[in-house]
């Protein structure tokens, strides 16, 4: 019927996503390799840097993938005004979900809600364990022997919200705040795809301040430390 037709792609239409970085990009560089897979549900439609010399982006464009400098420091403390901007940014690539990675803004608590449910994060330590910075110095100063990575949603206060997804490793004798990093950083590039690819199927629900994943394990190969 001439008028009605609908999209095929409509029903399966992948969730656009953007990726929100201020370095390296490793995580954003996951990211966008677990999307190049048919099946999976979402697409990096934009990778948004506050710092236009984010090796990240370098790596975004010879990827194919859109991306957008909002630098935050003709803003000075007007985070409001910043944060203007990037939504200007996030409507103009039709934005539906944010994963911040490696991400060094700190948001307004309305910028939060408005993307709340919608706004991931990643962080490497077992939140709640060591939030904040230099948490690879926290848990080793602190002399834990299993430490990891924590995919959560975003929530007002920084390094908290519901936790979607975990993945540890050991903290070995020697290690320094780098070594762990590097280790940790491999847990990092497993689970942020996991996590977002579960929140896009819908089978992530927050409940209580607390993620509920159905459909089975959040994250597969755990490691327990030390072993008996
Ligand atoms: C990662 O360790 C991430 O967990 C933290 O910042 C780092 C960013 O690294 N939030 P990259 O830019 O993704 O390589």
């Amino acid at each position: 019927m001439p008028g009605a037709s609908t999209w095929p792609g409509d029903a399966m239409a992948k969730k656009r996503v953007a990726v929100l970085i201020s370095g390296r990009g490793s995580n954003m560089a996951s990211l966008i390799e677990a999307a190049k897979a048919p099946d999976y549900p979402a697409e990096i439609a934009l990778v948004l840097s506050n710092r236009p010399d984010a090796p990240g982006l370098e790596l975004a464009r010879k990827a194919d993938v859109p991306t957008a400098v909002v630098d935050h420091r003709p803003h000075g403390k007007d985070r409001a005004a910043f944060e203007r901007m990037l939504q200007h940014a996030l409507d103009e690539h039709r934005v539906e979900l944010i994963c911040l990675a490696g991400f060094m803004r700190l948001f307004t608590r309305e910028f939060v809600l408005r993307w709340h449910g919608r706004m991931l994060n990643i962080h490497p330590s077992l939140l709640p364990s060591f939030p904040g910075l230099d948490p690879h110095g926290q848990a080793l100063r602190a002399g834990v022997k299993i430490s990891g990575a924590t995919v959560h949603f975003v929530i007002p206060e920084t390094d908290a919200g519901p936790i979607i997804a975990q993945g540890e490793v050991p903290v070995l004798a020697g290690d320094t705040p780098d070594t762990l990093a590097a280790r940790v950083l491999t847990v990092e590039h497993r689970i942020y795809p996991l996590a977002l690819k579960l929140v896009v199927q819908g089978r992530v629900q927050m409940v209580d301040g607390r993620s509920i994943v159905d459909g089975g394990p959040a994250s597969d190969g755990f490691l327990m430390m030390p072993r008996d």
